[in-house]
């Protein structure tokens, strides 16, 4: 027997934006629903609940929300029973605003009270009442207060809501507390909270037992994670050593890193888990003294180098994916070109590259202009942009003729839109990824999903390396036969 909440079988469209963390939200809110009965639809006007999980990081992400929520004014009068939410870090932000500015939301709920989502559908559903639920602000309370009413949502996983079968992001960290002057996430996630090593440990098992390969742990300062159970206090590298001990999974990434807590710890349990990535993504937002102490950072351009420095000592083969802000209040073309220098000399693999989008509630909204005009900060980003992307297409260039191994992911986006096309014979194109994070494409059996394979490297772009799959012959009754095409 089914209870009544399992009964409901309404339909839900829902549009993620924002980082990994947002991702990972909307699988565990899309698992809930699921269990009581909701299945997913990617047509709004099929849709009688939908969800839009949001990101507050640059306005550009919020615009884009508020012109798809203005797209739906009209949309209740054809669906009178549809349940319309917000949620996430814009929810968080904006909270009654978002009802101001859309009138036609039901819900505005916080990243902090993702797990009260069904049932706040239902009961907007039922009584047709708004209802608005948010944590507090950081400065309405003490630490431990506002700490509590940012909740870490981690229930049990659904393996049917991965976006992969073999890949998952498992939440170490919620909240930031390094209050870097031009970003939002401290106010809309909340105080920086690290989960219990047990809890952490317990969901891998179960995601293992499901068949994941890949974990990804997640913290927008992942590696500020500290948690003292039993007495014992647990890093980030303690974690890792725990996990690595888990059967069935492969191998093991955590993002984002702060250059500040790269310790050495951390480098050498890298260094010495075999299963972990060689593959580190540590923001530097800029290479100039000036800006990093406008942004509130913590450290300097030579603190930065010396943590890389570090990193290469201890990690020959990793390799280093960076963020910059370019056009931040004040930035002059010499401090532009101190960033470019610092591209130049680390060589990062990739570089996420932002113009920076003025925040109300930041610091650097409050204190300083953002005086640095629009087409400037276009010009900056495209020199930037081709810089970064000069330097990843020669060090990819670098990998020609060898091989590398791949955990193998699943249809390349190519094959995935011939399919949307019709039928397809031949081949596949899959794609994976090497343990230092480079993209892969090669032809071969989609059920290689979920392995490791290895690759001869034939060829490359600025963000991908192209190959066949090595097959080797058996030796003398002896050696091991690789994944062959079937
Ligand atoms: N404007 C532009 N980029 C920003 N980021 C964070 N806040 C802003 C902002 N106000 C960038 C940083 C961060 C990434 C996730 O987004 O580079 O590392
Ligand atoms: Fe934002 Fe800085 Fe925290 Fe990163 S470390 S989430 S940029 S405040």
């Amino acid at each position: 027997m089914t209870s009544m909440a399992n009964t409901h079988n309404g339909k839900l469209f829902i549009e993620t934006v924002g980082c990994q963390m947002n991702m990972l939200d909307s699988e565990l809110v899309v698992g809930a629903l699921r269990k009581q009965g909701y299945s997913l639809t990617d047509d709004p006007s099929d849709a009688d609940t939908i969800l839009f999980n949001t990101c507050s990081v640059r306005e550009h992400a919020e615009h884009k929300i508020y012109s798809a929520l203005g797209r739906l004014k009209y949309s209740k009068q054809a669906r009178p029973n549809q349940v319309i939410g917000v949620l996430g870090c814009m929810a968080q932000k904006d909270q009654a605003l978002v009802f101001q500015r859309a009138p036609h939301v039901d819900l505005v709920v916080g990243t902090g009270q993702l797990a009260e989502v069904p049932q706040l559908i239902e009961a907007a559903r039922s009584r047709r009442e708004r209802a608005l639920a948010v944590s507090l602000d950081r400065k309405e309370a003490g630490r431990a207060a506002v700490s509590d009413s940012f909740q870490s949502y981690d229930p049990l996983r659904e393996p049917a809501m991965r976006p992969s079968p073999h890949q998952a992001f498992v939440r170490i960290v919620i909240g930031c507390d390094k209050f870097c002057t031009y970003c939002v996430v401290p106010m809309t996630r909340g105080p920086e909270q690290s989960r219990p090593p047990r809890d952490i440990l317990q969901e891998v098992k179960v995601l293992a037992d499901q068949g994941v390969k890949e974990v990804t742990l997640l913290g927008q300062t992942v590696n500020s994670y500290k948690h003292t159970q039993d007495g014992k206090l647990f890093r980030l590298s303690d974690l890792l050593e725990h996990i690595h001990g888990v059967k069935g999974i492969l191998r093991l990434k955590f993002v984002t890193n702060f250059p500040k807590d790269m310790t050495d710890d951390l480098l050498q349990a890298v260094r010495d888990l075999p299963k972990c990535a060689q593959y580190l993504h540590v923001p530097a937002q800029s290479g100039c003294n000036e800006m990093l102490k406008r942004m509130k950072r913590g450290y300097t351009v030579e603190d930065y180098r010396e943590m890389f420095g570090r990193i290469r000592s201890t990690l020959p083969h990793a390799a280093v994916s960076s963020d910059f802000i370019v056009g931040f209040c004040g930035e002059t073309a010499e401090a532009h070109q101190k960033s470019l220098n610092l591209i130049s000399e680390c060589r990062f693999k990739n570089s996420f590259i932002f113009k920076y989008s003025p925040r109300p509630g930041t610091k650097a909204f409050e204190l300083y202009a953002d005086d640095v005009p629009e087409d400037v900060k276009k010009q900056r980003n495209n020199e930037m942009l081709l810089l970064q992307n000069q330097i990843s297409a020669e060090d990819n260039a670098g990998f020609i003729g060898d091989e590398v191994e791949v955990l193998v992911e699943g249809f390349s986006k190519v094959q995935l839109k011939k399919a949307d096309l019709g039928p397809v014979s031949g081949p596949s194109q899959l794609t994976g990824r090497t343990s230092c994070d480079r993209i892969v494409v090669f032809d071969g059996n989609p059920r290689l999903a979920g392995s490791l394979a290895s690759i001869e490297v034939d060829d490359v772009t600025p963000t991908t390396l192209i190959g066949h799959i090595v097959t080797r012959e058996v030796q003398h009754g002896s050696s091991v036969l690789l994944p062959i095409l079937a």
